[in-house]
């Protein structure tokens, strides 16, 4: 067996894709190891998970420093302590400046609520159900300057339905976006994941569209 990929997992709230992380390396389906998990609110539940699982913690308060600049300089030293080979943000509510952007680029990803480009922001499910869009879904998305707008690696599709509501539809997709999660680091673990001028390479060949997440949990490679 290949060395466990090590990954740090960016967290500002609840975790659960960080516990799909978690559960899917106890499981053996993932050859990870968490090495590390970072995030800028101190009560953020997924650093209790990290916890649980006896994952390193950091907290670094992006209040506590005087402009964004300082915070980036700063968190870019705690993830590169990790050494880490991949750095996912899992509901990490921070813009990436170039700070931390510079030494982990091509090694980022960023998972988002929206089918990129569409919807890049917040308060994505919402502005889906307003455009009348029949489908939804997540992304997951190498990280570059440009606010959810780097190359997209893989997605997850969900019908819209005619009775959802923007917490509806964010229940319904959060169980799919574990799983798309879960999907995209174990390809990192298996395939050379790269990404050159805006386009995805897998193994050397480029993506002509985004990876879908299948119904057994993989990507369509
Ligand atoms: C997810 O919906 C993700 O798409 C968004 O933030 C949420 C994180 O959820 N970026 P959790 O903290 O992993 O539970």
């Amino acid at each position: 067996m290949t060395e466990a990929l090590r990954v740090a997992v960016l967290v500002s709230g609840s975790g659960s894709n960080l516990q799909a992380l978690i559960d899917a390396r106890q499981s053996g389906r993932l050859n990870i190891e968490i090495s590390h998990v970072i995030s800028n609110v101190a009560t953020a539940r997924g650093l209790q998970r990290a916890e649980q699982a006896a994952i390193p913690t950091s907290v670094l308060e992006h209040v506590k420093f005087a402009d964004r600049e300082a915070f980036d300089r700063s968190l870019a030293l705690l993830i590169a302590a990790g050494s880490p080979d991949l750095v996912v943000l899992a509901g990490f509510m921070r813009i990436i400046g170039p700070a931390i952007l510079t030494p982990f680029h091509g090694r980022m990803i960023n998972l988002h609520p929206s089918l990129l480009p569409l919807y890049r922001g917040t308060n994505t499910y919402q502005r889906a159900l307003d455009a009348g869009d029949s489908q939804h879904g997540a992304s997951i998305h190498f990280v570059t300057e440009e606010l959810d707008g780097g190359p997209v690696i893989a997605q997850v599709v969900i019908p819209v339905r005619e009775d959802d509501d923007a917490a509806g539809l964010a229940a319904r997709l959060a169980p799919m976006e574990h799983r798309l999660v879960v999907a995209t680091v174990e390809l990192f673990t298996t395939h050379r994941v790269e990404s050159s001028e805006g386009q995805v390479y897998v193994d050397g060949t480029m993506l002509e569209r985004p990876l879908r997440l299948q119904a057994d949990g993989r990507l369509d490679v």
